[in-house]
């Protein structure tokens, strides 16, 4: 009887050899933009304890309340897998002690995060970010630089249609100033609301930026903006920023209903979406967040970043034809008499940084020619159960008859490698 059979979860995929050489173009790309401003690269664990998220992403944000992938490590403990990688990264900061290395600390990652969302398109339960954060420094060229280096990565890989949204949040004593005044707006108008704003009005006014409904959207048109309310300090540091993106020829929108779904902001937020995405248009975004760092337990120290989605990215993005790996060198066989003499040559190849490979699905010997062909094989040895080796040079077609432990010096010595 045959099992049923099994598919990956909902919401998760594959990531199949060519899509698997795409992405490794795109983290080329990153890596060589972010290591070349001096970000190194950081991995953090794939879950953390839940504690992390909760304080550092906010408790009231959509990604705590309803999208973490929590478990209980057996001891009580309550662990998640990282939905984000801001939190974890400052915690390895404090951690680490980092505060003692010359400041801004810079960092870049790339790998698995997970959210428990409705999958559609361009949203998944596991999704890939790349993501950048400098730690440890307050100068608005640090968001700028953060900015300035996210559009160079996407405008290298050729993303199309980007727009980029910037806004600013103050300090969190100016937003619960602000956030006062949007609740008793919110209020007066309560009846138009949708149900989901109107039970987040004392949690996370906010929010009411990002709602879809009509009711909602008239009443937040009216609503006032945090902009306009801005500490002369703050309204400083985002001029500063701005000029700074500006100078760099970075078209930018300054967006005040801008939105992040992630409490730890202050000052600048900004987000770049693509118009050639569905309703999952952001692409990246980010912000500074000068509170997470006491948040999670180190001292007061500012930071900001941005993370991106590999999906969205090569969503959005023209695709660079990939080269195939080349193959330097095939090793066929002339029966089976012949697999350890050929089995040896393989391995030699291999240890002299050939790229080799070997004959392993017993074709015929006509059939491993056609295959050494389709992969592009630049030589092929023909090895017997003697050891006696025909060694075809595929570009010129000549053959000559070696002993197969001729065969390796034999090709390194032709193509000056040796
Ligand atoms: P975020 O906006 O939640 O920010 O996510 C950043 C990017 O990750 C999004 O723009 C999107 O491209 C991608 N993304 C998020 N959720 C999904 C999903 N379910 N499926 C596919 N792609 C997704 C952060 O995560 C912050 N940690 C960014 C940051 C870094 N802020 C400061 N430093």
């Amino acid at each position: 009887m045959s099992q049923e059979r099994l598919q990956a979860p909902r919401g998760t995929y594959d990531v199949l050899p060519d899509e698997a050489a795409a992405r490794a173009a795109v983290e080329a790309v990153a890596r060589r933009v972010l290591e070349g401003a001096g970000y190194r690269r950081i991995e953090t664990p794939a879950f953390e304890q839940t504690e992390l998220f909760a304080r550092g992403v906010g408790a009231s944000t959509d990604i705590v309340r309803k999208e973490m992938y929590s478990f209980d490590d057996g001891s009580g403990r309550s662990l998640t897998l990282r939905p984000e990688g801001t939190a974890p990264v400052v915690r390895a900061y404090v951690e680490h002690g980092m505060h003692k290395l010359p400041q801004p600390v810079k960092h870049w990652y790339l790998g698995p995060f997970f959210r428990a969302e409705r999958p559609q398109a361009g949203r998944f339960r596991q999704f890939w970010q790349v993501g950048a954060e400098a730690i440890g420094a307050e100068d608005p060229a640090v968001d700028a630089e953060l900015i300035v280096l996210l559009a160079s990565i996407l405008q290298e890989l050729e993303v199309t249609g980007v727009r980029l949204r910037i806004a600013s949040l103050g300090t969190p004593a100016a937003r619960a100033a602000y956030r006062d005044e949007l609740r008793a707006h919110l209020r007066a108008h309560e009846e138009r609301l949708s149900v989901d704003v109107r039970d987040r009005i004392d949690l996370n006014p906010l929010r009411a930026f990002d709602a879809d409904d009509p009711g909602t959207r008239a009443v937040m048109e009216t609503a006032p903006r945090l902009l306009d309310h801005l500490s002369q300090e703050d309204a400083e540091h985002f001029a500063a920023v701005r000029a700074l993106i500006a100078a760099a020829g970075v078209v930018y929108e300054v967006d005040p209903t801008l939105v992040r779904g992630l409490d730890y902001y202050t000052r600048t937020v900004f987000e770049f979406t693509s118009d050639a995405l569905g309703a999952q248009s952001g692409v990246g975004g980010g912000g500074r967040y000068d509170g997470l760092v006491e948040l999670v337990g180190g001292a007061a120290t500012p930071g900001c970043g941005w993370a991106a989605g590999i999906e969205r990215i090569r969503l959005a993005a023209v695709t660079q034809p990939v080269a195939e790996p080349p193959v330097d060198l095939f090793v066929g066989l002339a029966g089976t008499d012949a697999r350890p003499p050929a089995f040896a040559l393989a391995d030699e190849a291999r240890r002299a940084r050939l790229a080799a490979q070997l004959e392993l699905a017993g074709r015929s010997l006509k059939g491993q020619l056609r295959h050494a062909g389709r992969l592009g094989a630049r030589y092929v040895a023909i090895v017997d159960g003697a050891g006696v080796t025909q060694l075809r040079d595929m570009d010129s077609g000549a053959q000559e008859e070696l002993s197969s432990g001729e065969v390796v010096a034999r090709i390194l010595r032709e193509r000056g490698m040796a």
